[in-house]
């Protein structure tokens, strides 16, 4: 599609006269987003690209290693993987609080992020650090976050590599007036394979958010194993693009009373969100097929032993946000 072909070439000029000859380091999240960012900035300059993946734990199933093979084997870009789980479970212990989550995944992510960055520049001895950041921010998050319509910032969007204003870095945002749509294209024009392209939207701070509660390792691998049975059904009956993204979401201090074997339970509920949208900005309730959520309702409280009741949410945005928190 020559749109996209020009929206490349236009961004890789720009991003060749800001950058020069400086060094640029990138923020992967295993989303679209900083992946299509990164891989034009490769375009544009090469090696004078490096990429961090902080691994907060917080991600679903096979995630991590989606970023640590595919996406390196596609671009060939070079990636520094950092092991930041134990870290990020303390940090939440305890907290309950949507935005203070936030704000906490926000700082231990720039905390992994620059130590990494000490350490790149560390290993390479000589010659100047990294001058310039790329973020993925698209045209929504622009005009959700209040940057430039002065409208209230309903929920801090930190996506993951999102900054501080404190910090040493020049940005280079190549995605800034594109919506999701146009980010897809532009990654398959840029060769990134489809499992990375059609991702669906998944938020910054992961899994984190969708624990209505306190985030601990037990509640996180529930929420895994159930997220991972409503992905692959949803897959299987072939609803991924007619989704936009399905919050699997665990209610993880409530509890209610169902039989399951031969026995009563007081086990979790598990919110399924699928949403239909163009841009996130306003949603609607997908209607998924009455089969296809059966599937997901007898395979999560047959094969979740923790969680005894699935429920739909029918509510269009506004006046309830995709997510739950
Ligand atoms: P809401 O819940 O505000 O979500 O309707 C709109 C879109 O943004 C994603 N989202 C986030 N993305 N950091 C992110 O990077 C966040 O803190 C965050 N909160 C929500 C959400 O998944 C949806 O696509």
């Amino acid at each position: 599609d020559w749109t996209d072909a020009n929206i490349i070439s236009e961004q890789v000029e720009l991003i060749r006269k800001q950058v020069g000859d400086a060094k640029v380091i990138c923020g992967l999240s295993g989303g679209v987003d900083s992946a299509v960012a990164a891989a034009l900035v490769q375009r544009a300059i090469g090696d004078q690209l490096s990429c961090v993946f902080v691994d907060h734990g917080l991600l679903r199933s096979g995630e991590a290693e989606q970023v640590e093979q595919d996406f390196v084997a596609a671009t060939g870009v070079s990636l520094t993987i950092v092991d930041a789980r134990g870290q990020f479970l303390d940090a939440l212990a305890g907290v309950t609080d949507p935005e203070l989550k936030r704000k906490i995944i926000g700082r231990e992510f720039i905390r992994s992020f620059e130590q990494a960055e000490r350490e790149l520049v560390e290993a390479e001895k000589s010659g100047p650090g990294y001058r310039f950041l790329v973020q993925g921010t698209l045209y929504p998050d622009v005009v959700e976050s209040g940057g430039g319509t002065g409208t209230a910032n309903i929920k801090s969007h930190h996506n993951v590599g999102g900054l501080p204003d404190d910090l040493q870095f020049e940005l280079i945002e190549p995605l800034r007036t594109l919506f999701k749509d146009e980010v897809r294209r532009v990654g398959l024009e840029l060769g990134l394979p489809e499992e990375i392209v059609w991702r669906q939207p998944f938020p910054g701070p992961g899994l984190g958010i969708r624990i209505v509660g306190a985030v601990d390792a037990d509640r996180l691998d529930v929420l895994r194993r159930a997220d991972a049975i409503a992905r692959a059904e949803l897959s299987a009956a072939g609803l991924d693009r007619d989704i936009w993204q399905c919050p699997v979401v665990l209610l993880a201090d409530v509890r209610s009373v169902g039989v399951q074997g031969d026995g009563r339970t007081y086990g979790h509920p598990i919110v399924l969100r699928p949403v239909s949208s163009e841009d996130a900005m306003t949603a609607d309730w997908t209607r998924v097929p009455y089969e296809v959520l059966e599937k997901i309702s007898t395979r999560i409280t047959n094969e979740v032993r923790e969680v005894n009741r699935v429920v739909l949410d029918v509510t269009s945005k506004p006046p309830g946000t995709i997510e739950w928190e």
